[in-house]
């Protein structure tokens, strides 16, 4: 079934692969009916602004300098998605914690996802953490966003083998092929109505 106009805004501070594995995602018509609407980014030279322009969507710099403070800051971040009408809120590489005013407009709404198999190994580095640890899997993570750091309900899993001679960016470009093959699912997964949260618990309808 198609479901016509759901509009992503897209969160971006850095790169922007996975920002670009959404688009080309949605180029393919495998998440039909979506669009992304806006990509907003906290850093003025994020390549990922340059990805979105090449595909003619809308970006806007919001510079936290500007901003008498954290709360101003999520307030504008607010109404600049709220004025685009955005049905959800991806996270994708977007390295500012959320402020309790974010996360209660859009409440359900909002995903991230993050290089590790949470709730191992949260927070910065992920992927040296798990060296550090030595553990065998590490993979990563598709979540909705939460008052705690990495800490909401997960959606969506996919384990990675750590290595022998593994080195953080090693581990890293693994973990990030599996990334631009999990968000594209969730989010397709939420724009059928699939998910259904029950405490921290994230169940997938059958379609
Ligand atoms: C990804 O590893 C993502 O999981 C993490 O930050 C990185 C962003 O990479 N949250 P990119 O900007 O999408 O290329």
């Amino acid at each position: 079934m198609e479901h016509k106009n759901f509009k992503l805004a897209v969160l971006v501070s850095g790169r922007g692969s996975n920002l670009q594995a959404i688009i080309d995602s949605i180029e393919r018509g495998e998440i039909p009916g979506a669009r992304v609407a806006l990509v907003l980014a906290d850093v003025a030279g994020a390549p990922a602004l340059e990805r979105a322009r090449k595909h003619g969507i809308e970006t806007l710099f919001l510079d936290p300098k500007g901003y008498a403070g954290k709360s101003e800051y999520n307030q504008a971040m607010v109404e600049a998605i709220q004025e685009r009408g955005a049905d959800l809120v991806c996270l994708a590489g977007f390295m500012r914690i959320l402020g309790p005013g974010f996360i209660e407009a859009f409440r359900g709404r909002v995903m991230n996802i993050h290089p590790s198999l949470l709730p191992a190994f949260p927070g910065l580095h992920p992927q040296q953490q798990a060296l550090d640890y030595g553990v065998k899997l590490s993979g990563c993570s598709v979540h909705f966003v939460d008052e705690t750091v990495d800490g909401g309900a997960i959606i969506l899993q996919s384990a990675v083998p750590v290595l022998d001679g593994d080195d953080a960016d090693a581990l890293a470009r693994r973990i990030l092929e599996q990334e631009h093959l999990l968000y594209p699912r969730a989010i397709r997964l939420f724009m059928e109505g699939r998910l259904t949260l029950s405490g921290r618990n994230v169940s997938e309808k059958e379609n």
